[in-house]
């Protein structure tokens, strides 16, 4: 790299504080025309106030942003927008009840007051056809899956000629193949000059799309590379501080009664087709039962009949023995069953209430944190704070509107309340989604410990590696059906990945 050119872009000495934090702490980062910087970091380390700073949502306390070279005020998204920054949010800012080409105008001020629709259309089916990014421009949002959702955030900046894209924890959201789809469209816009700054988590996708990679820990800059020229053992090493474990510990299973019976389960998903198909399976206290398969293969659906969310159409559930069939959530709640959705943003916390009440709301109706009707707030604060430490929730206190915490730090919030409601099953769905790797070696530590302790463990992953390490047996879903149970000791890792792609002689049957 030639370090006498001008940088596209350069963040010289950024600082912002918010109550109880410093978020950013003195940050300086430079990025070159073409180029692909990767941004990593613990949950709450400040890679997306960065960015909000960058693409003008945030005003930084202290610091200059310059643009080839030349001082630019950037104070609102617009003025973002006219230097070329366009960024994807963590949670996407699409509206609902639209379809995708009213979504791309929306907010464009050089469009006539009645936008020409044709004109529109095609320049968008133009650079979807350039980017590979199929979507169909008459859609609306709420039909598309997320990645079809990301899709359309990526055009609408594209649309809006921008020249550097910031993408962030793009792939929290995505499939594996769409991550891998993602990954063209960035090649392409590389090869279009323009340039990119990518937040992850995931370290394998750092070396696979990036050409620079910096690590922020506590809002300051610790570490600038090459991407070629590190690890991703050093990369997680400079972001948490220690090294990490990539392999977690694990006794031998030792299974005891049947949990769960899931007999001949039948239902429908969002769309009222056959989501399930004739799903039988006995969880046993003490083992974990991993779930592979793509997404959107029945798992949502699956994790939502057993936790009362969903209804099923056909066959028994069973929970320690007793009829549990289309009970309601309230009902398997109160049998021991806790759950880490899928979708942990719109069921999973509630933003207005404290850390505190979000830690406890799923026991204060029971012994240990009520007595009679009376709430007790000291245990309350108690329970947090030994889950705030046990979790490494980053938080300036109890009292906070999870509402302000980082988009990890919320996921902490839920796993650390809902592990700790389990009594018989926990349902753990992609549990590590967006979660540092120091807090994936935490909540996979979890899973095997709440096994230990005598829980049936029903686990969602799309990571296999992580699903046969975690797994004691293993159900392969394909097409809402189960193609296949695996003790994980004995898989053969191909043959797996044949039966997730529908592929395998048990197939139809
Ligand atoms: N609007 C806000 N109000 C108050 N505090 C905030 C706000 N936004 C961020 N913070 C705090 O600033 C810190 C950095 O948060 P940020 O969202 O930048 O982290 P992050 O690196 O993106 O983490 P993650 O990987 O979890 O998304 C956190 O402690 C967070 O609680
Ligand atoms: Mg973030």
């Amino acid at each position: 790299m030639n370090d006498t050119t001008v940088p596209k872009i350069e963040m010289r000495n950024i600082s912002k504080a918010f109550p109880g934090v410093l978020a950013n702490d003195c940050v300086d980062l430079k990025l070159r025309k073409g180029e692909v910087l990767a941004l990593l970091g613990e949950n709450g380390a400040g890679k997306s106030t960065l960015m909000n700073v960058l693409c003008g949502l945030y005003r930084p306390d202290r610091g200059e942003i310059y643009i080839d070279g030349k001082h630019a005020e950037i104070h609102s998204p617009r003025d973002a927008q006219k230097y070329g920054i366009g960024m994807v949010h963590q949670h996407f800012k699409l509206v609902d009840s639209m379809n995708v080409l009213e979504n791309i105008i929306l907010g464009l001020r050089d469009e006539p007051f009645v936008p020409d629709l044709k004109r529109v259309r095609d320049r968008l089916v133009d650079l979807a056809n350039q980017y590979h990014l199929d979507v169909d421009p008459n859609a609306s949002i709420w039909q598309l899956s997320v990645g079809e959702q990301q899709r359309v955030e990526i055009l609408k900046l594209l649309y809006r000629n921008a020249e550097i894209l910031i993408l962030d924890e793009p792939t929290a959201v995505l499939t594996p193949q769409e991550s891998h789809e993602l990954n063209r469209v960035v090649h392409v816009m590389k090869r279009e000059g323009k340039s990119a700054i990518f937040i992850t988590h995931k370290m394998e996708e750092v070396m696979e799309f990036s050409d620079h990679v910096m690590v922020l820990r506590k809002g300051k800059v610790v570490a600038e590379a090459n991407t070629a020229e590190t690890t991703p053992r050093e990369l997680a090493r400079m972001m948490v501080g220690r090294d990490v474990l990539f392999q977690i510990e694990k006794k031998p299973a030792n299974p005891g009664k049947v949990v769960l019976e899931l007999s001949h389960i039948e239902a429908l998903g969002d769309r009222g087709l056959p989501a399930l198909k004739d799903i039988s399976f006995q969880l046993r206290a003490g083992e974990i039962f991993g779930i592979a398969g793509v997404a959107g293969n029945g798992q949502k659906e699956l994790a939502e009949v057993v936790t009362g969310l969903r209804r099923s159409t056909k066959g028994k559930l069973q929970i320690e023995g007793k009829d549990m069939t289309n009970r309601s959530p309230l009902e398997i709640i109160h049998r021991g069953v806790a759950h880490i959705p899928q979708d942990r943003t719109s069921v999973g916390a509630v933003g207005d209430l404290s850390v505190a009440s979000n830690l406890a709301m799923k026991q204060y109706r029971s012994k240990p944190l009520a007595a009679g009707v009376f709430l007790l707030p000291k245990r309350i604060l108690d329970l947090a704070r030994a889950l705030i430490e046990k979790f490494h929730i980053s938080t300036p206190s109890p009292a906070t509107q999870v509402k302000f915490l980082s988009g990890g730090n919320i996921q902490k919030t839920i796993l650390a309340r809902e592990i700790g409601a389990a009594r018989t099953v926990m349902i753990a769905v992609y549990p590590s989604r967006g979660l540092d790797v120091g807090a994936t070696e935490t909540v996979r530590r979890q899973l095997v410990s709440q096994r230990d302790a005598g829980l049936g463990v029903l686990f969602f992953s799309e990571d296999l590696d992580e699903l046969l390490q975690i797994s004691d047996r293993v159900a392969v879903l394909f097409e809402g059906r189960i193609m296949d149970i695996f003790d994980t000791n004995t898989v053969n890792i191909d043959h797996i990945g044949m039966l997730m792609a529908g592929m395998g002689e048990e197939e139809g049957t």
